[in-house]
């Protein structure tokens, strides 16, 4: 029997949902020729419903923002920008691309909006390279009397192109909890300029202002750069702005991140990066909880220039992710999605605050966002990769992550993230933390690193845990699951 034909036996006519039957239909659709893929599908949902993901940087998106990606616009090249492409045809992808951009500039109060980068790293790439060019390229075009890069002379080029790729960027380390485009050694942010890090207090474990103030006056960069990946605390983006300022660097803030709290309105005043930053990106499916994508918000002044993300970086847009940026965005704009906002950072706070109680240490001592960084070495003697496999293992879905001079390297680590995103998308509470944070306690105390055959020495990799310790903190998680399943509409048994 289809997915369809199941669907309609087990519901009543009243209760049907058109996005449920969408779903199962597109799903019985692709099985007839693509069994293996239908399958695959079907079993991510199955994996999804079996394990409470805590994931910092994953949500659900909602099944209308999934189905406005499943057809024939991805047929569509509109390479341009609204009302102004180098195709025939665009009148359709224009109206998807003008809602999107208008839902965003309200969203967020913005100037002015880009929402064609197809991910994070796009948009990224979009405003370094935006930046570059307002600054740097189109000054020295203007010296020289001339109107755009096509004018110059291959020596008048080349000496604007290292001018260029000499620039200084200053943004966040990888240990500290930045992201990998800000600058990391194997990321082309730091072949494409000369990247310099700064680092949280090594104390406190939290940006100190102070210390951001002198190593911005020591570098000098082009571009100051916040915003990260790994790290539990408000910005406040007034003093970055001061800070950027002070020494005439451009403000960058990457809030990919922390977006859904900034549409949500937790992060307001000076933690709302719009009003004080030159150039805002941010992907749009984490906390946002929109398609996987990026977008760039900008003051008037780099419009222009960000405008032309294409040809500067991209190619042709992807009109289907576009139409799902603007649904989101409009499910983002309602008091529903500013209580879900405060959620997070409600069961974030409890979650830490119930590890904390059980002496599990925590960078920075807590919470102010979505974000917990568990300490696995100094709290249980084990490695971020053998506590990620552990709590997988009793279906919690986690990831381990470098913590600043983590003596265990980049690959087993002695951190784990924890993010609340995905859980209160679920429906889970307060109460439900302390399960969760019992959960963790309960695993991570009770595990012992493998000893290796070969040498006798204990594995970095693997931990074993006692049966029926596993069995019984399986069953909490389990219990939590079955309250909440996910996207309940979708009856696939
Ligand atoms: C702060 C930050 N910027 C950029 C990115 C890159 O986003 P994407 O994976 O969509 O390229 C991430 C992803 O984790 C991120 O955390």
């Amino acid at each position: 029997m289809s997915f369809l034909e199941n669907y309609f036996k087990k519901t009543k006519e009243g209760d049907r949902k058109s996005r449920a039957m969408a779903f199962l239909a597109s799903i019985d659709a692709i099985k007839e020729k693509y069994p293996q893929i239908a399958k695959d599908i079907v079993q991510e949902l199955i994996d999804q419903r079996s394990n409470l993901k805590l994931i910092a940087s994953e949500n659900y998106s909602s099944l209308e923002v999934q189905l406005a990606m499943g057809n024939l616009l991805t047929d569509k090249y509109s390479e341009g920008y609204v009302y102004h492409r180098f195709y025939a045809g665009c009148d359709n992808v224009d109206n998807i691309e003008e809602q999107a951009i208008e839902q965003a500039k309200k969203l967020f109060n913005a100037d002015h909006v880009y929402v064609q980068p197809h991910s994070g790293a796009d948009a990224n790439l979009v405003a370094f390279w935006s930046i570059l060019v307002h600054k740097i390229q189109n000054r020295e075009i203007e010296k020289l009397n001339k109107k755009t890069a096509l004018d110059l002379t291959e020596a008048e080029y080349e000496k604007i192109r290292s001018l260029m790729v000499n620039q200084k960027i200053l943004g966040m380390s990888l240990n500290s909890g930045g992201h990998l485009t800000h600058g990391f050694r194997l990321n082309v942010s730091s072949k494409m300029m000369k990247a310099y890090t700064y680092d949280v207090n090594s104390k406190t474990g939290v940006l100190d202002y102070g210390e951001l103030q002198a190593k911005a006056k020591e570098v000098k960069p082009l571009i100051l750069l916040a915003g990260y990946s790994a790290y539990s605390r408000k910005l406040n983006f007034a003093k970055m702005k001061e800070i950027a300022d002070s020494v005439g660097a451009v403000l960058m803030v990457d809030m990919a991140h922390f977006a859904g709290l900034v549409a949500g309105k937790v992060f307001q005043g000076e933690y709302d990066p719009v009003p004080f930053a030159d150039i805002v990106t941010t992907t749009t499916h984490k906390t946002l909880r929109g398609p996987r994508g990026g977008m760039v918000i900008c003051k008037e002044e780099y419009k222009e220039v960000v405008d032309k993300g294409c040809p500067l970086i991209l190619g042709g847009p992807m009109p289907h992710v576009m139409a799902a940026k603007a649904i989101a965005f409009k499910e983002a704009n309602t008091r529903d999605f500013q209580s879900y906002a405060q959620q997070i950072v409600k069961n974030a706070k409890a979650l830490a605050e119930s590890l904390m109680k059980k002496g599990v240490k925590l960078l920075t001592d807590g919470t102010e966002n979505h974000i917990i960084m568990m300490d696995v070495a100094k709290s249980f003697n084990l490695t971020g990769r053998q506590a990620e496999s552990l709590l997988r293992s009793t279906h919690l879905t986690v990831n381990r992550n470098s913590i600043p001079n983590d003596t265990n390297g980049a690959w087993y680590t002695s951190g784990i993230r924890l993010g609340t995103p995905a859980i209160t998308s679920l429906g889970l509470k307060e109460a439900e933390m302390e399960v969760i944070a019992d959960v963790i306690e309960n695993v991570l105390k009770n595990a012992n690193p493998e000893i290796k055959e070969k040498n006798k020495e204990p594995s970095k990799a693997k931990a074993t845990l006692d049966e029926n310790i596993l069995k019984n903190n399986q069953n909490k998680i389990k219990d939590l699951l079955s309250k909440h399943l996910l996207y309940p509409e979708l009856i696939i048994d």
